[in-house]
């Protein structure tokens, strides 16, 4: 009986994990989504209209319109939610930028369909969602945009159709990978020459004006200066990508790349003024990248958010003891526990401030708070205690918020455990180095600053393993710096 009663607790467990989403949703405002609802609705009209300019009218065209209009907004429903489910953090700004863009192709569509080639409506596009939002959102949008035509005479040959869904379908799944802008350059050169070949091969090689006749020709239907139309509008959309995610707020792959340059003058400014700090956070780098990569989290993420977390410290290096020779600490000077835990809390507040001021996305943003979360300043509470000050915990505390992401919650354990792992004994053990670990990561979850994270128990355990390897590989060659014994100054 007792055996059953287990066994059906694990299964309302299982059940209970099953229904908790990846990340936790962003709420979208009922005017965004009605905003949204109303571009929905202005694509179904778009798209659907001309079945209803047949003259005379019967029943049975008031039926195919209605059905055509229910069925484009029908799949732009579904086009936000699987953007939403690749992307839970979605913004309705983003949201807007996809089904947005899906108007213009629509609009494009009725003005140019006839003298210009598909290929050159639907590719760009794909590329700018696929950079920004991800290759499933991308072919989600690609099944949309290419099955969907506005004017029946528009409708296009079925060789074209296929290349058309296949170097849309490339576009898109190579462009959630790309991790700089050179490969977008090449993409812009390839993904036009295999079109070309494509359409060479299917249609026909009599449609090449060009070669045939020496004649320059840009009329739709000539499959050189298809291609070559393609691949100019491909390379002023790769132009142009960088004004798109500083105005939907897109985190490409290639954005996070750069900014995860060391020589970014504010990463410059903190291993000049703070040393310390500098070296504290490459040391996180590691930690939180191998964790990442064991859980199947994002690595170019993490590694971006990671190097920016601690920036905030740069307002007073002095006052952290990774940046202090030893000798003096400011905060024995001042002798106020109170004042202590505010300087901690501003490295949060202006570290938000950095942000801002250089632009960082949000995403990267977040690891600035999230990383420390809402956790308690134990020494100096420990302090404030000592000296028989009547306060409440509360001031002792992190603002927060707590990690809303599997991300910054690595990074709030790897902050955790990166001074204990370097203060270790260089002759400890793997046990002892992983009992500390597990330590550290106990304390984070007991005071609840995993609960927002959605980690799963088996996910906190790889993180462990993950830190213990890194350690392993460390050991022989870390740099030992003075650390409080309850880590109160990271
Ligand atoms: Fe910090
Ligand atoms: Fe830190």
């Amino acid at each position: 009986m007792q055996n059953i009663t287990t066994k059906l607790k694990k299964l309302l467990y299982l059940w209970r994990r099953s229904q908790v989403p990846a990340k936790q949703p962003i709420k979208i405002s009922r005017i965004d989504n009605l905003i949204i609802f109303l571009v929905c609705v202005l694509i179904s009209i778009i798209s659907s209209y001309k079945l209803l300019l047949i003259s005379p009218l019967n029943i049975s065209d008031i039926f195919s319109w209605l059905l055509n209009f229910t069925e484009i907004l029908f799949s732009s429903g579904i086009l936000i939610l699987v953007s939403k489910k690749e992307n839970p953090k979605i913004s309705s700004r983003q949201i807007f930028l996809i089904i947005t863009l899906l108007l213009a192709v629509q609009v494009t569509k009725l003005a140019l369909a006839s003298s210009i080639s598909p290929l050159s409506i639907i590719i760009p596009p794909a590329l700018i969602i696929s950079q920004g939002m991800g290759s499933i959102t991308a072919l989600a949008w690609v099944s949309i945009a290419s099955f969907s035509w506005p004017d029946p005479a528009d409708a296009i040959n079925n060789n074209l159709f296929f290349i058309l869904l296949v170097s849309s379908s490339v576009v898109s799944l190579l462009g959630g990978r790309i991790r700089s802008r050179a490969q977008l350059l090449q993409l812009s050169i390839f993904v036009p020459i295999g079109s070309f070949l494509s359409q060479w091969i299917f249609i026909g090689k009599d449609r090449v004006t060009f070669i045939n006749n020496q004649n320059f020709d840009l009329a739709k239907g000539d499959i050189f200066s298809d291609s070559l139309i393609l691949a100019i509008v491909m390379l002023f959309t790769i132009l142009f990508i960088p004004i798109f995610e500083s105005i939907f707020g897109l985190l490409t792959k290639a954005r996070l790349l750069e900014l995860a340059d060391k020589e970014k003058p504010l990463i410059r400014r903190l291993s000049l003024e703070a040393p310390g700090t500098f070296e504290h956070t490459l040391l996180i780098c590691g930690l939180a990248e191998e964790a990442t990569r064991m859980i199947g989290g994002d690595i170019d993420l993490i590694k971006t958010g990671a190097l920016y977390h601690d920036v905030g410290k740069l307002h007073a290096p002095n006052w952290f003891i990774e940046n202090q020779d030893g000798s003096r600490n400011p905060h024995d000077e001042l002798d106020d526990p109170i004042k202590s835990a505010e300087v901690l809390q501003a490295h949060v507040d202006e570290g938000l401030k950095f942000a801002r001021k250089n632009r960082l996305p949000k995403l990267i943003a977040n690891f600035i708070p999230e990383h420390q979360g809402t956790l308690k300043m134990g020494y100096f509470f420990q302090k404030a205690k000592e000296k028989n000050l009547d306060i409440n915990e509360y001031y002792f505390r992190y603002k927060g918020p707590i990690p809303q992401s599997k991300e910054t919650a690595i990074l709030m354990l790897a902050d955790g455990c990166e001074a204990a792992l370097r203060a270790m004994n260089i002759n400890a053990s793997d046990k002892e180095a992983f009992e500390t670990i597990s330590n550290i990561i106990y304390s984070r979850q007991k005071d609840g600053q995993l609960d927002d994270s959605n980690l799963s128990k088996g996910e906190i355990f790889l993180i462990k393993r993950a830190f213990l390897n890194v350690w392993k590989r460390i050991r022989h060659r870390r740099i030992q710096y003075p650390t409080s014994k309850n880590n109160t100054f990271s």
